[in-house]
């Protein structure tokens, strides 16, 4: 029998494959209220949350969307129950040691953006190795923020600008926005053409504050965990229907 997912492995006959964003962007917002709704501990649906993150993934590699971008940990985070942030820390772990063969294998390249420096040194060394092994991977650009905060990476990129005015090396009326974004964490990557954040929250919530600037922001009423394949589809068709026009008329 053929299952709804299979029926949506290719690019669905509705969408322009032309027209596709080339980078999507995810707040996955819900999970808590996903678990509290079912009587289970919150953590269960960060769980939860994992499987539906891979499936868009893995549709972003049939439908030939070439980079995703996930906010799995801010830098206001760390507020959360000391519980829940060991488990968070524990679960970036487990899934990359345990999904690193198949997105070697899928050409996906991941990278963690954010303030590595602050996290468990297991979590960076599985950071660091899945890093190195999917490096020369050119299928989806998958990039996770962890311990990210958009106003602390564009605090970052000034203070590195600022030291090479301090050192003699730069001179301000040579920064622009293009050697600005150099200094950026996202700098091997276009900025997103599509943002998607669940649970019908409206708010960026510190994220991606300088790349999102024209980037078209797409709100789902589903929790994290719900977002399935046929909710990309209709974020897509959402997106299908309108008119990007950077300022122009
Ligand atoms: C927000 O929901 C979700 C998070 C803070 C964590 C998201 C992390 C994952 C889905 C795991 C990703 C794994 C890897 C390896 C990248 P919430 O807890 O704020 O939900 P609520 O608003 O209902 O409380």
């Amino acid at each position: 029998m053929t299952t709804p997912h299979t029926l949506l492995r290719s690019l669905p006959p509705d969408l322009d494959p032309n027209r596709l964003p080339r980078h999507v962007a995810a707040i996955m917002d819900g999970n808590g209220r996903w678990a509290s709704k079912r009587n289970l501990p919150r953590v269960v649906g960060h769980q939860a949350g994992v499987g539906a993150l891979k499936e868009l993934l893995r549709c972003c590699k049939d439908w030939g969307i070439g980079a995703l971008t996930v906010y799995a940990f801010s830098t206001e985070n760390w507020k959360r129950p000391q519980y829940e942030v060991e488990f968070l820390m524990a679960l970036f772990e487990k899934v990359l040691n345990r999904e690193l063969s198949e997105m070697v294998d899928e050409g996906v390249r991941i990278r963690f953006v954010g303030a590595l420096a602050h996290l468990p040194g297991a979590l960076q060394s599985a950071i660091e190795g899945a890093m190195a092994a999917t490096e020369a991977n050119t299928a989806v650009e998958f990039t996770v923020a962890t311990n990210y905060g958009g106003r602390q990476e564009i605090v970052n990129a000034c203070r590195e600008l600022a030291e090479q005015v301090r050192t003699g090396c730069l001179l301000p009326e040579q920064i622009d926005e293009k050697l600005f974004a150099e200094h950026l964490y996202t700098r091997e990557l276009s900025d997103p053409d599509l943002l998607i954040r669940t649970s019908g929250e409206q708010r960026l919530s510190n994220y991606l504050l300088w790349q999102l600037a024209y980037t078209e922001i797409y709100v789902a009423d589903v929790l994290w965990p719900d977002f399935d394949r046929a909710a990309f589809h209709i974020a897509l068709q959402s997106y299908q229907g309108r008119q990007r026009r950077f300022g122009k008329v």
